[in-house]
């Protein structure tokens, strides 16, 4: 049975999660007057076909990948629409990670200043985070998501059938998110979080919906209280400035982002207990133990010994600085205080910095 989350933006949409729910997408699809279908070439061989009813919906499969979520292909995508003749009434649909979900959304955002696009997201990651929130966006040299728009989907369907055949460490970076959407939630998503990291690791069907509809209700919240980021929305950035700098310095593509996000949540944390803000310091020992539970890095160091990769520590504090959630050179940080309980938008510390990067 499919479970049904609303999303209450301005105008509201529906995320639906469930086995075999790919073939919904049809009959909505079908009230508009054309539509095009953005994916990536793995995701197209493995599951265009769960997509019942739209084999004739052209298509424009791009190389997988965080290298494609580039301008380069967002300009390739554009003209697909056009010489497919999409008009303001028409419609994208996404069907892959994060990467398609995001250069496909502001593909459509930018389409004739916007038309409506549906996201059908294969990856975890993307089912538990990427796809809700109208956050849409392509990297540039300089840094992660540099050019984006907010741009909401009108619905999203998570098929947890198709994740049986993505990569472990496609799955792990997936977990990743989970584990930051668990320290935003609060205690008991955490705590259930606990109980559920064998199964999870164990991709077991039963308990992987339950987890993934709570992490889907509580970024559905925080979405819905704050869609355009100016405020209460900046928690969901926990463990990401660090997370994007370490994929910058790694390269695009390299670290997936959700183990990036994970080694950055530990520094985040470690930041907040050297400056005092940390409840509880027991909370940096209990999630480095449920990251490793989880098969992710609990602190950078673990991450450098897993990659082989120096992701030296100037480099990644340099890259902190053109992070886009910068102000005029300083970086700022989430910190947390306890579970559900986080402090955005903090001027980091660069000694701090400097000693939690080393
Ligand atoms: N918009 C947001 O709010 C938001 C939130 C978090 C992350 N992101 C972005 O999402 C991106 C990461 O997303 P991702 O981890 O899904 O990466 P991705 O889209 O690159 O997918 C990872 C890999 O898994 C493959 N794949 C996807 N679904 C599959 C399936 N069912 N079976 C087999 N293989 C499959 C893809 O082909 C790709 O090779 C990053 O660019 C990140 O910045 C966006």
């Amino acid at each position: 049975m499919a479970d049904s989350i609303r999303v209450d933006t301005e105008p509201p949409y529906e995320v639906r999660i469930g086995r075999g729910i790919l073939g919904e997408v049809a009959p909505v699809v079908a009230s508009h007057t054309s539509a095009v279908l953005i994916t990536d070439s793995r995701v197209a061989e493995l599951h265009r076909e769960a997509l019942q009813g739209m084999d004739e919906i052209a298509t424009c499969a791009l190389e997988p990948g965080e290298q494609t979520k580039s301008l380069a292909c967002l300009e390739r995508v554009l003209s697909f629409m056009a010489r497919e003749g999409l008009d303001r009434a028409s419609c994208v649909i996404t069907l892959g990670g994060g990467v398609v979900g995001d250069l496909g959304g502001l593909a459509a955002a930018l389409y004739m200043r916007g038309i409506t696009f549906y996201a059908c997201p294969t990856s975890l990651l993307a089912q538990v985070d990427a796809s809700i929130g109208g956050k849409t966006a392509v990297n540039l040299p300089e840094g992660k998501n540099l050019a984006g728009a907010f741009h909401q989907p009108r619905g999203v369907w998570a098929d947890t059938d198709v994740l049986a055949t993505l990569e472990e460490e496609e799955w792990c970076s997936g977990l990743g998110e989970m584990l930051k959407t668990a320290l935003v939630g609060g205690e008991r998503t955490l705590a259930a979080l606990e109980e559920g990291a064998q199964a999870l690791r164990a991709r077991d069907g039963e308990s992987l919906e339950t987890l993934i509809a709570s992490c889907i209700t509580i970024k559905a919240r925080v979405v819905a209280a704050d869609p355009d980021e100016l405020d209460g929305r900046r928690v969901l950035n926990l463990g990401h400035s660090f997370g994007h700098a370490i994929e910058r310095v790694a390269g695009f593509g390299k670290i997936p982002h959700g183990i990036a996000v994970a080694a950055g949540l530990a520094l985040a944390l470690d930041c907040s207990r050297r400056s005092g803000v940390l409840d509880d310091p027991g909370l940096f020992e209990r999630t480095a133990r449920l990251a490793e539970r989880l098969g992710l890095p609990q602190s950078l160091r673990a991450l450098r010994e897993q990659t082989g990769l120096a992701l030296d520590a100037g480099q990644l504090a340099e890259s902190m600085q053109l992070d886009k959630k910068g102000r005029q050179g300083a970086v700022r940080l989430v910190l947390v205080r306890a579970p559900g309980k986080l402090i955005p938008g903090v001027e980091a510390d660069p000694g701090l910095l400097a000693e939690v990067l080393a």
